[in-house]
């Protein structure tokens, strides 16, 4: 089937089907345009939470279609594609109490430890957080999370991004430390575990120089999870929702350029809004989801022959959960 026939199969199934069908900022055009919600990895799990459609097909990542899961266990979720965030990626259960081991020998006790875990993180991480006493985050919340989180008095561990960990700390004006820097994690408010994002790695200084100088007045806007030297250089800094909202505010002929996945700009971009890179900053794990595969889950789910069902283990589930709703109640 072409694209438009795809397009004519995928409607006429929405109709059909008690389905709802959600899709992160980042996801190809034509399966986006197909959802019924878009947004942020927080605006989108509170959505597809409360949804009362007993079939939920989200569109994104790995982690995305778990949270949904771990809060709404009665649901059915599926993903077009269970593409697996490759920051998620760099840590598992096992690499998380290695890090915890690393600061007992650095001299910070278990005890003395508050766990704040990115919703880039499996469920597995997110359970280990869970039932250490810690809480998840996402980019809009990970201020308000993290200073909730300090009041406890003890020292947070926050993982996987280093990026954001260090970013939110710059924000607030604490110490920060990655494991295995070579700094002693005592001297730190927050210690990041060693993980990024590959895609908001690629922005750079020059980027950001080349823009000033070439259009002086321009206005640069990132994702926290660029590096910090490139926040620290940003005239605003937010969530994927977040930067929409800023720049759709801008007056038509403010220009301005961009530092986050290339679907999300490319959508923006009109004449005075630019990508932040000489590359094309995509991120190959979103991408994954074809417009092919949307119809193929929607289809699985007529057939009841259910394809790419997202379940979660019982125990994680109940772990991850809590981990999520501490999250929620602040
Ligand atoms: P947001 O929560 O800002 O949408 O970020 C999700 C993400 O994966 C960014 O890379
Ligand atoms: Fe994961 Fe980075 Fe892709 Fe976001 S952009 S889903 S953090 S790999």
């Amino acid at each position: 089937m072409d694209n438009n026939e795809l397009k004519k199969e995928i409607e006429n199934l929405k109709k059909e089907l008690d389905v709802t069908i959600v899709a992160h900022f980042y996801q190809k055009d034509d399966v986006f345009e197909m959802a019924d919600y878009s947004g942020d990895s927080l605006q989108l799990a509170q959505i597809a939470k409360d949804d009362k459609n007993p079939y939920l097909v989200f569109c994104g990542v790995g982690f995305m279609g778990q949270s949904v899961k771990i809060l709404s266990p009665k649901k059915r979720v599926f993903m077009p594609k269970v593409a697996c965030c490759a920051m998620a990626r760099m840590i598992d259960g096992e690499y998380y109490d290695i890090n915890v081991a690393i600061l007992k020998e650095a001299g910070i006790n278990k005890e003395d430890i508050l766990p704040i875990t990115y919703i880039n993180s499996s469920a597995e991480v997110k359970a280990k957080v869970g039932e250490m006493g810690g809480m998840v985050c996402t980019s809009s919340n990970a201020k308000k999370i993290i200073e909730k989180g300090l009041q406890s008095g003890k020292k947070i561990l926050f993982v996987p991004d280093r990026c954001l960990g260090q970013n939110i700390a710059n924000m607030m004006n604490l110490k920060s430390c990655v494991i295995g820097d070579g700094s002693d994690p005592k001297e730190s408010d927050i210690i990041c575990y060693n993980g990024f994002c590959s895609v908001h790695q690629q922005f750079e200084v020059e980027d950001i120089e080349f823009y000033r100088q070439k259009y002086p007045g321009i206005l640069i806007v990132t994702h926290p999870e660029c590096p910090p030297e490139i926040c620290d250089m940003s005239d605003f800094v937010g969530s994927t929702s977040q930067i929409i909202k800023y720049v759709t505010a801008l007056p038509k002929e403010q220009k301005v350029a961009i530092g986050t996945e290339f679907n999300l700009v490319n959508r923006m971009r009109k004449k005075n809004t630019y990508v932040l890179s000489s590359t094309k900053p995509e991120c190959p794990t979103m991408n994954e989801t074809t417009f092919q595969d949307l119809y193929d889950v929607l289809k699985s789910i007529k057939d009841k022959t259910y394809i790419n069902e997202i379940e979660v283990d019982d125990h994680v589930t109940k772990w991850a959960q809590v981990a999520l709703n501490r999250m929620f109640e602040i």
